[in-house]
């Protein structure tokens, strides 16, 4: 048995109270569903500034009625400290995914990114610091390696943030040590590479590029990759970055605690690799795309050249081992890719595996 396998078996046993910030969003709700599955009580507070009521509505129409009836939902604004402290209240462990991401969109808005991410980022921790929770897991950013150009990433290694985003992820980081050194709370922070998978916003300007990208092949529309494709990053299929969730949350190791993680797979794929193996994935339902090619536009300011991580520290200290590489959450990921550009219902991320496949 697998370390995560116990930990979920541990789960089913007792049932905690999560509070999942921003949960109707992509990652928090892939959290929202997982948990519910494991019978844990789960309180969620989002403000749908980037989430979606329908990402609600899927997670409820997969796991039934009866664990629906485990969750809470509070439409609210982590800016407004209020709301946080009543999102915090009775909680056990707080997964805190709310943030308005993308660096693009950052550039444009640095104020808005402060706001959500920093004031907001600030506000909950003062709130479950004040209902002490056990512990305050919290979406970190890959961004924050910024100019540093050494491969693989290792958490100790940072260069300086290349856009308002990275900034408040990086920020994100230094108040939770603080939290910790001043108040003695449990923090952990994820920094997440890349994240893909069923519900990740394929729509608008700020959409992430795999949900973009598969979205204009099936709709045949021109794909543009920005600089000659050659950039790379860590794709990580989302149930892994949610096994990483449940280990840091209720990790017993103390030198897990008070730490950021990478949460990646390890791996290296070239945009030009990513856009081939879309287009391998796509190519038997969608014929137009067998000779379909990429148009190449100008770099992107604030994108990072290359990111991979090294995932030694989260496998050390929270057993984290990724079960899905890029192609494999491709392939899962696929049928839901498909129904959304097509208008129809979904698929669901799959049960942990055992190994790296
Ligand atoms: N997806 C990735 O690859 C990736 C990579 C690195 C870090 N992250 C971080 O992971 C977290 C989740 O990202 P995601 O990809 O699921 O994004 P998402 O946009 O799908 O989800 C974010 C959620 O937060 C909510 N939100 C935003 N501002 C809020 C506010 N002021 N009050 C309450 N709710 C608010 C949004 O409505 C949305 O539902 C974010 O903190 C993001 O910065 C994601």
């Amino acid at each position: 048995m697998t370390h995560y396998e116990d930990v979920r078996q541990n789960l089913r046993a007792t049932t905690r109270t999560w509070l999942v910030t921003g949960v109707a969003g992509f990652i928090g709700s892939n959290l929202l569903e997982t948990l519910l599955e494991l019978d844990q009580r789960v309180v969620g507070l989002d403000n749908f500034a980037t989430g979606y009521r329908r990402n609600l509505d899927e997670v409820k129409s997969f796991v039934g009625p009866e664990r629906w009836q485990r969750f809470d939902f509070i439409e609210g604004d982590i800016r407004d400290l209020d709301a946080c402290r009543r999102a915090c209240d009775g909680v056990d462990y707080v997964l805190h995914q709310a943030a308005l991401g993308s660096v693009p969109r950052s550039i444009v808005d640095p104020i808005g990114a402060n706001g959500a991410n920093v004031v907001g980022g600030v506000n909950m921790l003062v709130a479950a610091r004040d209902a002490g929770v056990e512990r305050f897991v919290y979406a970190a950013s890959s961004s924050t390696y910024g100019d540093h150009p050494a491969l693989p990433k290792v958490e100790e290694t940072i260069g300086r943030p290349l856009s308002p985003y990275a900034v408040t992820k990086l920020v994100n980081e230094l108040y939770a040590e603080v939290f910790a050194r001043c108040y003695g709370m449990k923090t952990i922070g994820l920094r997440y590479f890349n994240v893909f998978g069923p519900r990740q916003d394929p729509d608008g300007a700020y959409a992430a590029v795999i949900p973009r990208w598969t979205a204009a092949m099936i709709a045949g529309d021109a794909v543009y990759i920005h600089g000659d494709g050659a950039t790379s990053r860590d794709f990580c299929y989302v149930a892994n970055a949610v096994e990483a969730n449940l280990l840091a949350a209720t990790t017993q190791s103390p030198p897990g605690s008070n730490q950021v993680y990478n949460v990646a797979v390890g791996d290296r794929t070239s945009l030009n690799e990513l856009y081939a193996t879309l287009r391998g994935l796509l190519a038997p339902s969608f014929p137009h795309l067998q000779r379909a090619e990429p148009i190449y536009r100008d770099f992107r300011p604030g994108d990072v050249r290359h990111s991979q991580a090294d995932i030694g520290k989260a496998a050390a200290h929270l057993g984290y081992a990724p079960a899905y590489r890029i192609r494999e959450g491709l392939s899962l990921a696929m049928p839901w890719y498909i129904a959304q550009a097509q208008g129809g219902s979904a698929t669901r991320i799959a049960e942990p595996k055992n190994q790296l496949c």
